[in-house]
């Protein structure tokens, strides 16, 4: 059994990581052949791209996926812990299984992601959830065969996570959930430390890719007929800085721009490592897609002092401003928190009037939630429940204005959108993403693919979504 411990999963040293190749034993390929199993993803694009490595290793020891939980042998919860309420539906799904389980008693059940990361989670289910077979972390993905079947062997509950990063695995194996887009990790870990934030904690510190692998990776992925790449890291522009002097995320995206490859995206940033270069990158080459995630978080001096952004509402909009006058077509997306502990009315008001200024064509705006073991935890609060509710819907209607605000701009005009697939609705409605990344519905009356990169007309602008129709 290993327990992870925040205070050594706060730690960050220079101590070298080393990059070791993935490797099983042939003996354990399709040794549960028969068996299913459900996996159940909760949280962020890194979540979702760890259970794309997590469903190919269990595909690769003979389960085959499902989708209905109380059919399967195995039942996996890759959980997220950024915010309560996720803490909560992963706890309400347990609830369901210990259900489930008294009355099949064969039935496995795993956690995993970064709730299992979290002391207080992993010592709760040692006392309180026994009927858990087995717990591993963001860390160990690749012990998944040997934890399950010592799980299964010894039939004793399996607690394995590590509380600091270990080696960095590459060549898991991978089954993607999408035969066109791909998600390419590029950086793992944090290591900035927002006062609000488990993630450094889950999550581990900065370890980046070898270039020459995620190269590897993305030349795999072009010959396999991919037409998107996400570049995947909590912090993708801290890429590199641990690895090398001179090589960063501006000249990584350089280095995949000059390949065949139709489209590029990246996620998260950080303001703080946004480089003027990374910005003239982004202006540079037309596969790079005129669409940036930018978290902001609040508008108030004060308050980013107290999340430790290590930005000011002035440095964020001239990086902003820097971005929009490089890419005049660009899309702005960000994050928000209202609710921060110390967080006056007048700081709220600044985040409003920062909101009317940037006119985001996307924003996620969430109340402040507290994570046990992170600084903020800590603070004074004094706004009450209900006042944070009401800011959240100040905050939530304004934001929606610019997004329909936006999309109006777009009535009329034709642009490029990468089909997804036929939306639910009526037999000639398709759906997919324009290069800024919004979702666009459209007819066709003849077929089209999923991949295919098709010229829709826009006829109707919604606050999350626009209509139109295909041309020909
Ligand atoms: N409470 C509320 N929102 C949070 N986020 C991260 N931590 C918290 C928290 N403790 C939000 C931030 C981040 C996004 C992924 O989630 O806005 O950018
Ligand atoms: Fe949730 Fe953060 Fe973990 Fe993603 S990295 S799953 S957002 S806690």
């Amino acid at each position: 059994m290993r327990l992870p411990d925040y205070k050594e999963a706060r730690t960050r040293d220079k101590r070298s990581y080393k990059r070791v190749d993935f490797e099983i034993d042939d003996k354990v390929k399709n040794k549960y052949k028969g068996k299913n199993f459900c996996l159940k993803t909760y949280g962020c694009q890194m979540n979702e791209h760890d259970s794309e490595n997590i469903k190919a290793l269990l595909v690769y020891l003979g389960f085959v996926p499902v989708s209905d939980y109380e059919s399967a042998d195995l039942v996996l919860l890759n959980t997220c812990s950024i915010r309560e309420n996720a803490h909560n539906k992963a706890f309400g799904m347990l609830g369901r299984l210990k259900h489930l389980k008294s009355k099949r008693r064969d039935l496995l059940i795993g956690l995993c992601g970064c709730m299992a990361q979290e002391a207080s989670v992993t010592s709760e289910i040692l006392e309180r959830y026994p009927f858990v077979n087995f717990v591993f972390g963001t860390h160990n993905i690749y012990q998944l065969p040997n934890i399950l079947d010592k799980a299964i062997t010894d039939n004793k509950q399996q607690i394995e996570v590590f509380s600091r990063e270990g080696d960095l695995v590459e060549g898991l194996p991978v089954i993607r959930t999408n035969n066109y887009k791909a998600y390419v990790n590029i950086i793992y870990g944090c290591d900035k430390f927002c006062t609000y934030c488990i993630v450094p904690y889950t999550r581990g510190r900065e370890r980046s890719r070898k270039k020459e692998d995620i190269l590897a990776e993305v030349d795999s992925l072009i010959r396999d007929g991919y037409k998107e790449i996400t570049l995947l890291g909590q912090n993708v522009n801290a890429y590199g800085k641990d690895l090398y002097s001179d090589y960063n995320l501006g000249n990584l995206l350089e280095d995949i721009a000059q390949k065949e490859i139709l489209r590029i995206r990246f996620m998260t940033s950080h303001p703080w490592d946004f480089t003027d270069h990374m910005v003239e990158v982004l202006g540079k080459y037309s596969n790079i897609m005129p669409s940036v995630h930018l978290p902001v978080q609040s508008g108030s001096n004060k308050v980013l002092k107290l999340m430790g952004r290590r930005y000011t509402r002035e440095s964020y909009l001239e990086l902003f401003n820097k971005i929009k006058k490089t890419v005049p077509s660009v899309a702005m997306s960000t994050d928000i928190i209202v609710g921060f502990p110390g967080e006056s009315e007048d700081d709220f008001l600044d985040t409003l009037s920062l909101v009317h200024e940037c006119k985001f064509d996307n924003a996620f705006t969430f109340i402040f939630s507290k994570r046990e073991g992170t600084p903020a935890c800590k603070l004074e609060d004094n706004t009450t429940d209900q006042e944070k509710e009401m800011r959240l819907q100040r905050l939530n209607e304004v934001v929606n204005h610019y997004f329909l605000e936006n999309n109006k701009k777009l009535v009329g005009k034709v642009i490029l959108v990468l089909v997804e697939g036929l939306s639910s609705k009526k037999d000639n409605m398709y759906f997919g993403y324009s290069d800024t990344n919004k979702l666009i519905n459209f007819t066709s009356s003849e077929p089209v693919n999923s991949g295919d990169l098709v010229s829709v007309k826009i006829t109707e602008a919604k606050t999350w979504s626009l209509d139109g129709e295909i041309i020909n």
